[in-house]
């Protein structure tokens, strides 16, 4: 964080007060309020905080304008078309592309930690078989203080470091386990001799009746969904992280927490809930009549896939996952996939109407993932918790930088009180 030297000054009740600014790498420069209550004695107010930059962090950026997504400054389709999600793991976690030697160290210290204690086999008995994996994954995660005790203490750098290794390591094993109890099959292990997609597909896929292939054409495109999702900076459920564990929470309470704000359909539910309604249109002949609704007030009804608090121009995540879909579908020999159709023909039609160029809304990183993970077979149900375990290094990175963070203080936002002031209690036979 830099001190730009330059100072705003607010007027208030015949007041000056000098408002300090800092100028970031990039973005807009942030003007510091800290002190404002105790020298003017007035709160800003900011509800979805869209001007308020809640914490300062060298991670992800983002240029809404330009469509850009860096992570610790690279790219995300360099990432997504030159590395994998290790070794992104490895970049948000520790700042810099790692060499062949720490690579090496990082996948085996991940793999080495892919199996779940056998206990919590029994603890996902309890669940009913019907349940939303998304609820399984809040429970069996928030579960992992239970039993991982030996890295909850977040006042130990190691215990900090073993608790993020085994996150990015179980979530996939746990989301494959989530899905398989909800279809009546047994669980699977992992297998520590294939990739981290790889293995994640295994996990979902073979049965131990006969013998499972994964194809690496498949594998390295749920490869490419890790890695498109895996930080986005200050979002929903990485705020949420921040903010249970700025009360000195454990990362499993944390990281539960922030599965449980991703599984909500204005943030990472949004990937079911479009291909959900990509279903429900059916043919591109009923496009209309689904933009005709987007559009109209008295309807609760929005475009999923659509739209964004950040980007104004494109998601870049959402101009590789088309290109992906299309690769993955003709693989599958189903190019002429009906929803893909659909899909294609409801971007084209919004990007072209008035009401979605003037409110800058485009296709998000939700809008053809979907696609591509039905085509692979997993049900809707699942595409939350893909996103979900693919986020985890994201959701784990900014946690250790904040716990590492000296102005770290817990997070307690002020508020516009518009209710009763005091009044005297009222007995019950004189209200
Ligand atoms: N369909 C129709 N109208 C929309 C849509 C949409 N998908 N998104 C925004 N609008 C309209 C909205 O009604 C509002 O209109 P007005 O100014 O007349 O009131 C205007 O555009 C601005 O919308 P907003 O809700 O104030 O914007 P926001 O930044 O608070 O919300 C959003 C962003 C992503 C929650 C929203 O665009 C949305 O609900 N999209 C659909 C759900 C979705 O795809 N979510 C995934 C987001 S990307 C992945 C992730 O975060 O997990």
């Amino acid at each position: 964080m830099t001190d730009t030297q330059k100072t705003a000054q607010l007027s208030l009740n015949g007041e000056t007060y000098e408002l300090p600014m800092f100028s970031p790498s990039a973005g807009p420069d942030v003007l510091d309020i800290r002190k404002l209550y105790a020298q003017a004695g007035v709160f800003t107010y900011d509800p979805g905080f869209t001007s308020t930059a809640s914490c300062d962090s060298t991670i992800t950026y983002i240029d809404g304008g330009k469509g850009e997504l860096l992570h610790r400054g690279y790219p995300i389709d360099q990432l997504a078309s030159k590395s994998h999600h290790l070794e992104v793991c490895y970049l948000l976690l520790y700042g810099e592309l790692p060499t062949a030697a720490q690579l090496e160290d990082f996948e085996t210290r991940v793999t080495r930690h892919t199996m779940v204690h056998e206990q919590m086999l029994n603890f996902f008995r309890g669940f009913r078989r019907d349940a939303h994996p998304m609820a399984t994954l809040v429970g069996v995660v928030g579960a992992m203080s239970a039993f991982y005790h030996d890295s909850t203490d977040i006042n130990d750098p190691w215990q900090r470091e073993v608790a993020a290794v085994r996150l990015i390591a179980k979530l996939p094993t746990i989301a494959a386990m989530a899905y398989k109890y909800s279809i009546g099959q047994p669980f699977v292990y992992p297998r520590n001799d294939l990739d981290y997609a790889a293995n994640f597909l295994h996990m979902c896929f073979s049965v131990p009746a006969e013998e499972y292939h994964v194809d690496p054409i498949l594998a390295r495109a749920m490869d490419r969904i890790f890695i498109l999702h895996a930080d986005h900076e200050q979002n929903a459920s990485t705020s949420t992280v921040r903010l249970a564990s700025s009360s000195g929470a454990n990362p499993f309470a944390c990281i539960a927490a922030g599965i449980a704000c991703l599984w909500g359909p204005a943030h990472g539910g949004a990937n079911q809930a479009c291909l959900e309604m990509l279903k429900e249109i059916g043919t591109v002949d009923r496009i209309p009549e689904f933009i005709a609704r987007a559009k109209d007030k008295n309807d609760p009804f929005r475009l999923m896939g659509f739209g964004h608090r950040v980007y104004k121009n494109t998601d870049p995540r959402a101009k590789v996952l088309k290109q992906s879909a299309d690769e993955v579908l003709e693989l599958l020999g189903v190019e002429n996939n009906p929803l893909l159709q659909v899909a294609k023909e409801l971007e084209q039609t919004a990007l072209n109407d008035e009401y979605f160029i003037e409110k800058k809304l485009f296709p998000n990183v939700d809008f053809y993932s979907g696609i591509i993970l039905e085509a692979m077979g997993f049900p809707t149900s699942m595409f939350t918790p893909i996103f979900a375990l693919s986020r985890t290094v994201g959701w784990i990175s900014q946690w250790k930088e904040m716990i590492a963070d000296p102005q770290n203080k817990i997070g307690r936002p002020r508020q516009l009180y518009l209710g009763e002031t005091a009044r005297d209690y009222v007995d019950i036979e004189n209200r």
